[in-house]
């Protein structure tokens, strides 16, 4: 029997570090030709990924600009796409979550009748503009994909909610598959910096913020508040890896560069970052991936954005929504720095987001799918 051409299509730094566990799972499958086409929506953050997971792109449509705009990624990324349906003549194409790339990359699957497998599917916030255009993205890879690839139970009840009958699996999210093979205890970091940095003496604060909806005011609320609180507590440092857009890395120029106990670094490789992670004493971000990872290695996270739709680890305790207002995020963050309890309670591993077998039932899944096997049990969490 002919093998199946399993094309995973990516394009930014976290689509990457959550779908290279799959590449690699699809490829020990004897079944399977697993392919990567990759969009490149980013260039150096995804070529950081690929690199720090081994693995090598079989078509690349290298889309990225200076300051792209939604339009120019979304229609770039549906022209690359046809050359590489043509080229790489799929029998399945699987997207990531919620980006562009995701978008484009599933329509484009659509237009040529290949099916799509959507991992990371189901999350929603249910407010068009927040994250914006992430649940926009999501929403209508939806409406094309046959297989949804859910990490959690919530995420599979909206999909249900919605109207999808068939084609949903619990699988848990591929980010806890990466994990495992990045985060170790003995790990050195590559970064000098990080290996300098007083993890037992002082409170190291991991940073991240990048989101679109949070341009301007309050990218600039945010800045200020990890500005105060830096100011006024000497007993913390805060590291933050500036994203690499440049309307993120002109505000963070502004509002924090030369503050005291502020390290503004560059993008870190995936495995220098879940293991400063792993080392942090808390984090403070409006990332959707950071809201998976860093309860699963037990450190608090406030999120500063106005919604999420990562519910689960507010459930189990681990996160909180700070939102985007200067005081309310230094309150948050300070109970968090001065009160020991609060951080206790906070500070538990919980892992509502799977066990790290994510990209096993995927695999399952497709297969079943096409007839080869048995359909895999959903993740119970
Ligand atoms: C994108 C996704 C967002 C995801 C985020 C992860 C969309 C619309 N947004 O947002 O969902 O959370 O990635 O980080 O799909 N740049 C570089 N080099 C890189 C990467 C980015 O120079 O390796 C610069 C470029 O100037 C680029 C800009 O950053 O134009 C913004 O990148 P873009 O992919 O458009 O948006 P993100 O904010 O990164
Ligand atoms: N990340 C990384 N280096 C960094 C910052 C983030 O490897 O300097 C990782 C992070 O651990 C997580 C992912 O990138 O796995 C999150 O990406 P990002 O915050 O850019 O996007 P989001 O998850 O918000 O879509």
């Amino acid at each position: 029997m002919e093998k199946l051409r399993v094309v995973s299509v990516f394009g930014t730094r976290p689509e990457a570090i959550k779908m290279c566990p799959l590449v690699k799972e699809l490829a020990s499958r004897p079944e399977i030709e697993s392919l990567c086409c990759v969009t490149a929506q980013h260039r150096q953050m995804l070529d950081s990924v690929l690199e720090v997971f081994e693995v090598k792109p079989d078509y690349d449509l290298d889309i990225m600009t200076p300051r792209q705009t939604l339009s120019t990624i979304t229609s770039k990324c549906l022209l690359g796409m046809e050359e590489a349906i043509a080229a790489l003549k799929p029998d399945m194409i699987l997207v990531h979550g919620d980006t562009s790339t995701t978008f484009a990359g599933a329509l484009a699957a659509f237009y040529h009748q290949v099916p799509v497998g959507h991992v990371e599917a189901g999350l929603r916030t249910y407010d068009k503009y927040s994250p914006y255009p992430e649940e926009m993205n999501r929403k209508l890879v939806t409406s094309i994909a046959d297989l949804y690839f859910c990490p959690t139970v919530n995420n599979k009840n909206n999909l249900v909610k919605e109207g999808v009958e068939n084609g949903i699996f619990v699988t848990g999210n591929t980010v806890i598959d990466a994990l495992k093979t990045t985060v170790r205890e003995d790990y050195v970091f590559a970064t000098e910096e990080l290996n300098r940095l007083p993890y037992n003496e002082k409170k190291v604060i991991l940073v991240t913020c990048h989101r679109r909806e949070n341009y301007g005011e309050p990218m600039r609320n945010i800045f200020l508040a990890l500005r105060q609180i830096a100011e006024t507590h000497r007993d913390v440092e805060l590291v933050y890896p500036v994203h690499l857009s440049p309307v993120v890395r002109e505000a963070a120029d502004e509002y924090l560069r030369g503050a005291p106990r502020i390290h503004l670094i560059e993008p870190l490789p995936a495995d220098e970052m879940h293991n400063l992670m792993a080392r942090c004493y808390m984090v403070m971000t409006d990332s959707g991936g950071l809201q998976e990872e860093a309860p699963a290695l037990g450190k608090p996270v406030l999120v500063m954005r106005r919604e999420t739709e990562r519910p689960e680890a507010i459930a189990a305790g681990t996160v909180k929504l700070a939102g985007v207002v200067q005081d309310d995020i230094v309150t948050m963050a300070e109970r968090l720095i001065c009160d020991g309890e609060a951080y206790k309670k906070m500070a538990r591993a919980v892992n509502p987001y799977g066990d790290g077998n994510a990209c096993r039932r995927i695999a399952d899944a497709i297969l079943w799918y096409f007839g080869r096997g048995e359909k895999p049990e959903d993740h119970q969490a």
